[in-house]
C-alpha cells in the first residue's frame, strides 16, 4: 500500500512531476485507460503533458480516457463545457484517437441511462489505470460532493452552492452556473488501480490538512483515499 505527499513549492512544479507520472504510465503501457480531470489545478499538467509529447517523448495513438464528470445541460461547442476545456487544452494537441476519448454526456436525454453507459464503457475497457484528482474546498473528488456514498457509481448530481460558487469564474452570467452535473461515483474513482491527486494554492490548504489528518468520512469524499492501495498527492501553494 501506497499513500504518498509530494510538497512542492510552485505551481508548474506540480504540474511537472505529474506530467511525469503520466508519461511513465503511457511509456509502460501505452495502451493505458487515463482518467481525466478538468478545472484550474491539472492546466499546466495539460499544457506540460502536451509539450513532452510534442518533443514525442510519449504517445497516446493507443490510449483511452474518461474524464470524471460533466455539467448537465452543455456539452460539446459550449464554451464551458469540459468537453470543450479538454478539447482546448489536450485533445487538439495530441494523437490521441476521437474515439477513445470519452466524457459523460450532459445533454443526454435520459440521464440515469447516460451514467449506466458511461459506467459499463470503463468496465469494458478494462478498468483506469490511472487516474487525476483535483479537490474541492469541501473535499469533493470529481463533482461527488460531501455526503455522496461511497460506494456510488456514475450519476447525477445535484452541485452545492458553494461548488457552484467556485466554478462562477468560468461562466458570464450567474444563472449560466450548471445546478446538476454527471460525475464518476466514488467507488468508480475508487477502482482506478493508481491516483494522483493535485491541489495547489492557499484556499486548498485546509482541504489538504483535512485529507492528511482527517477520518474517513462520507462528509468529506476525499478522505476515502486513504483506502486505496496506491495514491499521489502533489500539493503546495
Ligand atoms: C470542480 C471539478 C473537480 C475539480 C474541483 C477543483 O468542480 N468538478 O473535478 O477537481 O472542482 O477545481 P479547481 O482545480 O479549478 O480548483
Amino acid at each position: 500500500k501506497m499513500f504518498q505527499w509530494i510538497e512542492v513549492s510552485s505551481y508548474e512544479q506540480m504540474s511537472e512531476i505529474a506530467a511525469t507520472i503520466f508519461a511513465e504510465q503511457l511509456l509502460s503501457k501505452p495502451d493505458s485507460v487515463l482518467g481525466l480531470a478538468t478545472g484550474g489545478s491539472p492546466l499546466g499538467f495539460y499544457k506540460e503533458l502536451v509539450r513532452r509529447h510534442q518533443e514525442e517523448e510519449f504517445s497516446f495513438a493507443r490510449a483511452t480516457t474518461f474524464n470524471l464528470d460533466e455539467y448537465v445541460g452543455i456539452g460539446p461547442g459550449d464554451a464551458t463545457s469540459y468537453h470543450e476545456f479538454m478539447n482546448e487544452n489536450l485533445f487538439r494537441h495530441i494523437d490521441l484517437p476521437e474515439t477513445r476519448r470519452h466524457l459523460p454526456n450532459g445533454l443526454a436525454t435520459d440521464l440515469d441511462a447516460e451514467c449506466s453507459r458511461y459506467e459499463k464503457l470503463i468496465g469494458e475497457s478494462g478498468g483506469i489505470d490511472l487516474q487525476l484528482l483535483g479537490i474541492g474546498v469541501n473535499g469533493h473528488i470529481g463533482f461527488n460532493e460531501p455526503g455522496t456514498p461511497f460506494d456510488s457509481r456514475t450519476h447525477v448530481i445535484e452541485l452545492t452552492e458553494a461548488t457552484r460558487q467556485s466554478n462562477a469564474r468560468f461562466f458570464d452570467r450567474e444563472q449560466d452556473i450548471p445546478k446538476k452535473a454527471l460525475t464518476m461515483g466514488i467507488g468508480t474513482i475508487m477502482a482506478a488501480r493508481k491516483i494522483v491527486l493535485l491541489a495547489f494554492g492557499d484556499n486548498k490548504m485546509d482541504a489538504v490538512e483535512r485529507l492528511e489528518n482527517g477520518a474517513v468520512t462520507e462528509e468529506f469524499p476525499a478522505s476515502i483515499l486513504h483506502k486505496h492501495p496506491h495514491v499521489t498527492v502533489i500539493y503546495g501553494k
